[in-house]
């Protein structure tokens, strides 16, 4: 029997990324957190949108990731999930949300598989989760883990910096990885972590790895959709390549529009709708000739 070929790419799930590891496929991951954005990534055939908590920083405002609730994450995964056809959909575990409890945990990650529709779930830290990604699983809940830096912690560590930079903490790390491909993680982001580091954690686990700041030589590469489109406010980190530039386009954009309206060229009769003549006449209307609502534009400059 004769198979037709997809038209659009295979749906992404967690199992078919180890195999992409063992293939050799690069593939690519950006975080989305709504509507639009998320349709323009996933037909854009990008492999793994992530919800993350990274939302803090560059849509909610907070300054870092540690305000974000579980709320938040559920209302901006909900409306991503509308989007996502192909893409493997990944939530983030936002601080808070897996601290107080193994029972806890398993409670918030089913809401945001049953209740968001994520099809897994991510959280940070390395050995001390340990126990709790093997609770997961049990559960039937696909777990990325994510080492290196981790952003939820920048109250103890001060500040965003590099990790893993002593032969002691990089060793750290690669124990790390280990726990957690055992545990039965399907995946493993590395930020911001030395490029060596990240080479050699891809080559020991047999799951994915995933870098952000973390070197070419990761499965897969992430970053965070408005750093990467410049619609982000603040100094970039190193490892952000600028693809675009959407703040001056939409700075543009506001501003003629602005120019506009005070100018008195927008709204034009195209932009807008006639009543029709029969209730025009009734009514004793008569629609306003162009030169003179030119003249009082002209008036309401001068
Ligand atoms: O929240 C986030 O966007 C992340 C990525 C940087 C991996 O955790």
């Amino acid at each position: 029997m004769a198979y037709l070929k997809p038209e659009r790419p295979e749906k992404v799930n967690a199992p078919s990324l180890k195999v992409s590891k063992q293939r050799g496929e690069r593939l690519v991951c950006l975080t989305a957190y709504d509507y639009p954005t998320a349709r323009i990534v996933d037909e854009a055939g990008i492999d793994i949108i992530l919800v993350g908590d990274s939302l803090g920083n560059v849509v909610l405002g907070y300054g870092n990731t540690v305000p974000v609730t579980l709320e938040e994450i559920l209302i901006h995964l909900k409306a991503v999930r509308r989007a996502v056809q192909r893409a493997l959909l990944v939530a983030d575990m936002p601080y808070g949300s897996f601290h107080t409890g193994a029972d806890d945990a398993v409670r918030n990650a089913l809401r945001l598989v049953k209740e968001g529709g994520a099809e897994a779930i991510k959280l940070e830290g390395g050995h001390k989760r340990v126990q709790l990604v093997k609770r997961l699983v049990d559960e039937e809940i696909a777990v990325m883990g994510h080492i290196g830096l981790t952003p939820q912690s920048i109250n103890k560590l001060g500040a965003y910096r590099v990790q893993g930079k002593t032969a002691d903490a990089a060793r750290q790390l690669i124990d790390d990885a280990r726990a957690l491909e055992e545990a039965g993680a399907f995946a493993i982001v590395l930020e911001v972590v030395p490029r060596e580091i990240a080479q050699l954690i891809t080559e020991t686990v047999s799951i994915p790895t995933i870098g952000i700041g973390a070197g070419a030589g990761c499965d897969i590469q992430v970053l965070v959709l408005h750093d990467m489109l410049g619609l982000s406010f603040g100094k970039l980190a190193r490892f952000v390549r600028p693809y675009a530039n959407l703040a001056s386009v939409m700075t543009e954009a506001v501003t003629r529009y602005a120019d506009d309206v005070r100018g008195g060229t927008y709204p034009s009769d195209a932009e807008s709708y006639a009543l029709p003549a029969e209730a025009a006449a009734d009514l004793k209307i008569s629609a306003p000739d162009k030169d003179s609502r030119s003249a009082e534009s002209k008036a309401r400059k001068s």
